[in-house]
């Protein structure tokens, strides 16, 4: 009783000293900013289209509420509740047992990581910016060989790499409340509109209709195993969990925050994105003759002949690929904040100071993944990977799921009852419960670490 009561205050004075989000309608707008991003756009679709389309869907969509959405909660409730960084949260939630602090060591590695190949991708979205003006004003076009000769490349996707990574450190770098929030919360219903109308345009192209039925009809003799490992691995990446993520944003959220249903409208929301970016680009595939399998080029070969056929087309795509990469900002804001709130708060170094530290580390791995994809580092294979790939599967493959895996036992099995409802009651009023709670928990205790332990074992041909 007295530790609660010690823990308790030590959570209410830190929280008062911490810097957080100012109000829950922030809070809403950072998380939905961290999910948004790149996986709905970009990787969403080249995954859908590599894995066979309409049973991958399918898949992703069971993981994202059946497994992510309860393990969106329960990382909220921990992060809220220590109202600690990631790793210092999981290392001191349950007594005299610090090493689940790995936790939030493997969260650390694997924002490392996805920051490696993100940054890469996030730099070609800021490249198409500048590519689409000049296509613009000299009547040019961006086809498949614009793609190809900038991802291809040495110099010119580094130099991007490296001015988004300047970007979103220098952001960090200015504090919580003020950079994050400012940046989320009114961009993305611009990028809503401008999705819907990309939708509207490709669903009425002769033939558009096969890629609504190659996106909607499942077929599961194309699904395999690792397909069904890597939809939950993209329900986790799309979702910022199992890496400490959502438990960093929970400890800045304000107690009026109700964690249930603000972590469903998140997961809505940000399913909606991903479908409504699948249903522009696939139908056009389709009525261009495209192959849905085209891999990280799809986005970048798709929007841009989805734009030609529409009036001030080349104003659309250079507004498209702005909103794309203010998108791709909050996400990249959620996964430097891992490791700074970490040094800020262990090491007691100043945030800019954290924050440029961090953003050298991802730069490091990040020439690795950027490189793999030209001649340079193309024929260095590890696990029979190039480095993009490889960063990319042992975040989303093995350390998003495991971390999920983690986190769901650790509050189901270890966490007391009462203080996981406790902290869901919160932003309620007095006397008034919400009747889910029960429910919510079955599906942290029992049913997500059941569903993820059995994936994980059939990815990797176990059972
Ligand atoms: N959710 C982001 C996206 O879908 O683009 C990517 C991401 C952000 C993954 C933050 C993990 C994370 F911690």
């Amino acid at each position: 009783m007295r530790t609660e009561h010690t823990q308790q205050t030590r959570g209410v004075e830190q929280a008062r000293t911490r810097d957080g989000f100012a109000s829950a309608i922030g809070a809403f707008a950072a998380t939905l900013g961290s999910a948004v991003g790149l996986g709905n756009i970009w990787k969403f679709p080249y995954l859908t289209g590599s894995n066979g389309g309409g049973a991958f869907v399918l898949v992703y969509l069971g993981s994202v509420f059946v497994v992510g959405l309860p393990i969106l909660v329960a990382e909220h409730l921990i992060g809220r509740k220590t109202r600690l960084n990631a790793i210092h949260a999981y290392g001191s939630i349950v007594p005299k047992a610090k090493y689940w602090s790995l936790i939030g060591w493997a969260g650390f590695l694997s924002a490392i990581f996805i920051m490696a190949f993100y940054t890469d991708v996030s730099g070609w979205v800021f490249a198409y910016i500048f590519k689409a003006i000049a296509a613009a004003f000299t009547g040019g076009v961006l086809n498949a060989g614009t793609f190809g000769s900038l991802a291809g490349g040495t110099w010119e996707p580094l130099l991007w790499q490296f001015l988004v990574l300047c970007l979103t450190t220098s952001i960090i770098a200015s504090g919580v409340s003020r950079g994050i929030e400012r940046v989320t919360k009114t961009l993305m219903p611009i990028l809503l509109v401008l999705l819907i109308l990309c939708d509207i345009r490709a669903l009425t192209l002769p033939g558009a209709f096969a890629g609504v039925t190659y996106l909607f009809r499942p077929d599961f003799s194309k699904l395999t195993g690792s397909a069904i490992l890597t939809a939950l691995g993209l329900s986790f990446f799309k979702l910022s969990l199992g890496m400490g993520t959502m438990t960093t944003y929970g400890s800045y959220m304000p107690d009026s925050t109700r964690i249930v249903p603000n972590a469903t409208r998140v997961a809505l929301a940000d399913t909606v994105v991903s479908l409504l970016a699948g249903l522009a680009i696939f139908p056009a595939v389709f009525a261009f003759g495209e192959s849905p399998a085209g891999g990280p080029g799809l986005l970048f070969n798709i929007m841009p002949l989805i734009f030609s056929k529409m009036p001030f087309g080349s104003v659309f795509t250079i507004i498209f690929f702005i909103l794309s990469a203010i998108a791709t900002m909050g996400a990249m804001l959620s996964l430097v904040e891992v490791p700074v709130s970490w040094m800020v708060e262990k090491g007691k170094m100043k945030r800019p100071t954290a924050a440029y530290l961090t953003g050298a580390m991802m730069f490091a791995l990040g020439i690795l993944a950027t490189l793999s994809q030209g001649p340079t580092l193309g024929n260095v294979k590890i696990l029979g990977k190039n480095f993009f790939d490889l960063f990319d599967f042992l975040s989303s493959n093995v350390l998003l799921p495991i971390g999920g895996l983690a986190i769901a036992i650790l509050t189901g099995w270890l966490l007391k009852k009462q203080d996981i409802v406790r902290e869901l009651e919160k932003g309620y009023g007095e006397g008034k419960k919400p009747g889910y709670i029960q429910l919510v928990y079955v599906f942290i205790k029992y049913i997500s670490p059941v569903v993820i332990f059995v994936i994980i074992l059939n990815g990797f041909g176990i059972v």
